[in-house]
């Protein structure tokens, strides 16, 4: 399969697969019980999944074969035939958020053609990401966070203080903080979902320029392919904290540990990227039922075209 064969049809396949995830984990929203929703959402995955005619293997999932008996690394997924593709997924991104009834939960999903997505092993990934626009290079990884924000800012004609930066709320990015905040910029804490964060430096209604910070390495990947369909750049390091980590790296075929992955490294070809709310957040209205209907919102996106599209869909409950 060549990267322009990303049927658009797919794109409709796709973004009934989260839409399957994210009703299941609506239902169990506020219940204080993440493992039960999460697990809601793989079910529902996978059984939306099979019954595409698609050849499907999970590269990003649920864990390996031996922690996740469903949508584990290495799964082969939907009847078989159709397009070979590398799926990535999180069927419930915000675990805590769905238990809390707090905002931004999705279920997200991205594809491309067989062996384009890079392998990224459940371990941290350091992240910095910024919208369409710029000339290449304008962020980097291992500049400083006041660096990036006055490279974004001289690039964008505006001044350090009128930059706005997402950053997940977590002690380990004190340092982070301090750097932007030194330097002016406005910083947006999130409590979770840094899928959402990366994605939404490509939406300028949400007014955030820049994405830094620690978060998985499964949900960089995941952030990339949307990335690589609105535009914009990212960059991101693999994080070991120990030795079982770089075991998992190495049983993914990756062997230099150190390196600075670009978006297009870990997204190789063309790719489809849905989403569907659980709750409502900044990027998506959540699940929710009215009368007789659940009504669900979306997004599905297709680097080969460069679309966006927002899909609502309603069902009889
Ligand atoms: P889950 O849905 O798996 O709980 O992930 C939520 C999330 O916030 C991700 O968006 C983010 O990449 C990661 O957790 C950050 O990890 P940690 O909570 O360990 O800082």
């Amino acid at each position: 399969m060549s990267s322009t064969d990303l049927d658009r049809n797919l794109v409709l396949d796709a973004v009934r697969v989260t839409e399957a995830a994210a009703v299941a984990a609506w239902k169990l929203v506020g219940r204080g019980d993440e493992k039960a929703a999460d697990q809601a959402a793989v079910d529902a995955m996978r059984t939306a999944l099979n019954d595409l005619d698609i050849a499907g293997e999970i590269v990003i999932g649920e864990g390996e074969r031996d922690e996740a008996p469903m949508l584990y690394i290495g799964e082969k997924v939907g009847r078989g035939k159709g397009a070979a593709i590398d799926i990535a997924l999180d069927p419930l991104e915000g675990t805590t958020l769905t238990a809390k009834a707090m905002a931004n939960a999705l279920a997200v999903m991205a594809w491309a053609p067989k062996g384009t997505l890079l392998n990224a092993p459940d371990t941290y990934m350091d992240k910095i990401a910024c919208g369409p626009g710029y000339q290449e290079g304008v962020i980097d990884l291992d500049a400083s966070p006041a660096e990036n924000v006055a490279s974004l800012a001289k690039a964008k004609g505006v001044k350090p203080s009128e930059i706005t930066v997402c950053v997940l709320d977590r002690p380990r990015h004190a340092e982070i903080i301090t750097g932007l905040r030194t330097v002016g910029a406005r910083v947006l804490l999130i409590t979770d979902g840094d899928v959402a964060g990366v994605i939404h430096t490509g939406e300028p209604e949400t007014g955030i320029d820049l994405y830094i910070g620690q978060g998985g390495a499964p949900e960089g990947v995941l952030a990339c392919a949307a990335l690589k369909c609105v535009g914009g750049q990212f960059q991101g390091r693999l994080v070991f904290r120990n030795n079982d980590e770089r075991a998992r790296a190495e049983r993914l075929g990756l062997s230099d540990f150190d390196k600075k992955y670009s978006l297009h490294e870990i997204v190789r070809a063309d790719a489809i990227f849905a989403a569907t709310g659980v709750t409502k957040g900044a990027l998506l209205d959540g699940v929710r039922q009215e009368g007789v209907f659940v009504k669900t919102h979306s997004l599905v996106m297709n680097s080969s075209s460069r679309t966006v599209r927002e899909v609502r869909m309603k069902k009889l409950g």
